[in-house]
């Protein structure tokens, strides 16, 4: 009496396990799926605010430094207007008519200013939208990552639950699981070291600037003081 009933359970428990193990491993594949979509698709939208507010980050040092290295030019305008005012000041004393020498260099002078700010603003302008294209790009990397999800939905789907197909399917599913949200980091803190970097240009877009103002006004004075020299008796 027992010998059957031992060689029934046997049978049971097999025609038990090639029933539902495949289906188990079905399951199993699919919630691990569900779950990786999940966090990719939250890692996403973490990602795309995180980029936005690099952006931001940028453009706010950007305007900053735009508006620092505007002022530098302005002071040095100032400077070299109260330069220009003496050299008057100097002509008239001597009772010289001086306006041979500043016809042309003076409005020459005074449109220096408006220029190179213009030249800050146009040059902090173009890095601004370099750094709209790099997170532009970085968050269409960023997007496509949750291709690689589908690619693996449309794998389970093509495995018509076979064991052998869908076993290594879950074991890549869970790799994935840590390689999808690393990848998806890792784009965004390339995309953050690049704004950096793009900093340096920032600060060279006003430097450069005003360092050309001060060396072209400065060479415009030098040229009146000589100018306005030869004429004093
Ligand atoms: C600034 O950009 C404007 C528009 O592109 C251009 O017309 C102007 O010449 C530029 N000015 C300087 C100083 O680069």
């Amino acid at each position: 009496m027992a010998r059957p009933i031992v060689i029934l359970c046997v049978l049971f428990a097999f025609a038990n396990a090639k029933h539902f193990s495949p289906r188990d491993l079905i399951d199993e594949a699919t919630r691990q799926l569900e779950e990786l979509k999940q966090i990719v698709h939250g890692d996403i939208l973490v990602a795309h605010d995180d980029l936005s507010d690099l952006v931001i980050a940028f453009k706010t040092y950007a305007d900053t430094n735009q508006k620092q290295a505007i002022v530098a030019v302005q002071q040095e305008a100032q400077s070299i207007d109260s330069q220009l005012q003496t050299v008057k000041d100097l002509g008239h004393a001597a009772g010289v008519d001086i306006s041979s020498c500043i016809n042309v260099r003076e409005p020459l002078l005074r449109k220096l200013p408006g220029h190179y700010a213009q030249a800050i603003s146009n040059c902090t302008y173009g890095l601004d939208g370099e750094a709209d294209a790099i997170a532009h790009n970085a968050r269409y990397i960023v997007d496509v990552t949750i291709n690689q999800v589908h690619r693996l939905e449309l794998e389970l789907e093509n495995c018509k639950g076979e064991i052998l197909c869908i076993s290594p399917l879950i074991t890549e599913i869970e790799l994935n699981k840590i390689r999808l949200p690393q990848n998806i980091k890792t784009e965004v803190q390339a995309t953050q070291s690049v704004l950096t970097t793009l900093r340096i240009s920032v600060q060279a877009c006003g430097n450069d600037n005003v360092a050309q103002y001060t060396t072209e006004a400065s060479s415009i004075l030098n040229d009146i003081i000589n100018c306005v020299d030869r004429l004093l008796p």
